[in-house]
């Protein structure tokens, strides 16, 4: 089957510093392929560059077989592949609602006067964004949290957020950076099956990063291991657990997972 996305010898340097070095990996549509390795692999940097917001040193990156190397984030969103943050940003004084609205700023502003006028046309996509936004809250259990303010939600209920803006956007590729960080046992548990979910209901493939080791075996058809900005293996969660590059990789910085 045909890739959705298509990373070829990409590379990202930071002054002497080669945080992602010749990274070359394939997703298959409908699947959840994580990426894992060891705090400063280069996994965020490898976000980064996929995503636009990183203009790559050097590679390739193609979703459905045009590339989209160093496209700005934006255009690259607008074409299917929308990411999370390892550290979250929401727009934390504005409320759940206002969050998922302005995450679909690019869609209703299609021309400023329409926007300015209502034209039927504008009004038609705000009713359309609205639908959407109460669609995804409730798919994400926030809908009691609609009017509350997103800085003021609990930890756990940010990171769902975090996700409905992408959902927001009808994305054909979704990139997680460490969705599982800062939740307590049942929030993970609750996320596993909340990713499994969007990918089986949506038409969805899915990328994530993530240092929940149980999260990540249960729930990935295929894991890209890095190690200091190089792929040290894929396979499937069988092939990696029993991976000797791997488990050296691990234990050589303490057991973190
Ligand atoms: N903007 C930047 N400028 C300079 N160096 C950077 C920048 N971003 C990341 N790095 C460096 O690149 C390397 C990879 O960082 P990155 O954040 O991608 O790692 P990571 O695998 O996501 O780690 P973690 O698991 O801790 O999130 C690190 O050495 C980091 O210090
Ligand atoms: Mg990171």
């Amino acid at each position: 089957m045909a890739d959705l996305l298509q990373v070829e010898n990409l590379t990202m340097q930071f002054g002497g510093l080669c945080a992602v070095d010749q990274v070359s990996f394939g997703v298959e549509p409908n699947q959840i392929t994580a990426i894992i390795g060891p705090n400063g692999a280069g996994k965020t940097t490898l976000f980064n560059c996929i995503s636009g917001f990183y203009q790559p040193t050097s590679g390739k990156v193609s979703m459905l077989g045009k590339e989209i190397t160093a496209l700005p984030s934006h255009k690259i969103a607008q074409r299917g592949l929308v990411r999370t943050f390892q550290n979250i940003r929401l727009f934390k004084a504005m409320t759940v609602v206002e969050n998922l609205m302005v995450a679909q700023h690019s869609r209703l502003n299609s021309n400023l006067l329409s926007g300015m006028f209502k034209t039927r046309n504008y009004r038609q996509k705000e009713s359309e964004a609205i639908e959407r936004v109460h669609y995804w809250l409730d798919q994400m259990g926030l809908t009691e949290f609609a009017n509350r303010e997103a800085g003021n939600l609990a930890y756990g209920q940010q990171r769902r957020l975090e996700i409905a803006r992408c959902m927001v956007l009808d994305p054909k590729l979704l990139l997680l950076d460490e969705p599982a960080a800062g939740l307590n046992p049942n929030e993970t548990l609750e996320l596993n099956q909340l990713i499994l979910s969007l990918r089986d209901n949506n038409d969805l493939t899915v990328l994530l990063i993530e240092h929940d080791m149980k999260l990540v075996m249960e729930i990935s058809d295929h894991i890209v291991v890095l190690d200091q900005g190089m792929p040290i293996a894929a396979g499937d969660p069988d092939e990696i657990r029993n991976n000797k590059r791997v488990i050296n990789a691990y234990l050589g910085e303490g057991d973190e997972s």
